[in-house]
């Protein structure tokens, strides 16, 4: 069994990182700001959460992304691997420097001494997604369901919530340099 640091575990898709590693008996730590969430379920009585913001050891890493940063950590805790929610595209809406922010962070965790693994997921629908309207989440879902149409859209294919989590656990639990896009995301989580 592995021991899981999942930054972000209270999140939209860290919550389902959570839940996988925890029900495959893992021991599972989430860092981040608000600690534990808010959910009644089993699961989460098995975390350890810590609140914390990766901002405040020192002042000056509040001046590299929150990506950067944890990886830095994560080397120099000599982890076995790493793995960053990096995104395909800007989602609606969001100035670029969103992406631009991803792939400089990208680039700096192929620099580190780090057993890495970068996923690219386009849009993200599931119950609870902070992140759009309800019926944004519901056009999402619908188009996933709809093969032929969801295909057409390339790295935009909408994916759900649990198969990115499961995808990112896994490559936790089997990291390597490597880049996965939408494609490869479905392939790990199936
Ligand atoms: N959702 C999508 O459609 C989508 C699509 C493509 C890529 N992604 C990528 O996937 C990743 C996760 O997305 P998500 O939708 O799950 O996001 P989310 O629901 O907003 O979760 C973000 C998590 O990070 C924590 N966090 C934020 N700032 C922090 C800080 N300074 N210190 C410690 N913890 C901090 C948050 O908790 P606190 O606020 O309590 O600190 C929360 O647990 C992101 O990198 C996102 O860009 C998401």
């Amino acid at each position: 069994m592995s021991t899981l640091l999942v930054v972000g575990g209270s999140g939209f898709i860290g919550r389902d990182v959570c839940r996988f590693a925890v029900r495959d008996g893992h021991e599972v730590r989430s860092v981040s700001r608000g600690g534990r969430p808010d959910v009644g379920e089993e699961w989460a009585e098995a975390v350890s959460w810590t609140s914390a913001d990766l901002f405040r050891p020192n002042a000056w890493r509040d001046r590299l992304d929150a990506g950067v940063l944890t990886a830095l950590e994560a080397e120099r805790a000599g982890v076995d691997g790493f793995v960053f929610l990096s995104a395909a595209a800007n989602p609606p809406g969001v100035r670029n420097a969103h992406l631009t922010a991803k792939r400089r962070v990208e680039a700096s965790i192929a620099d580190l001494d780090l057993d890495a693994v970068v996923l690219r997921p386009g849009p993200v629908y599931g119950e609870g997604q902070p992140h759009l309207p309800g019926v944004a989440d519901r056009v999402l879902r619908f188009v996933a369901s709809a093969p032929p149409l969801a295909s057409r859209l390339g790295e935009l294919r909408p994916l759900a919530v649990g198969t990115v989590a499961r995808a990112a656990y896994r490559a936790a639990l089997d990291p390597g340099e490597r880049l996965l896009d939408v494609s490869d995301i479905r392939d790990l989580a199936d």
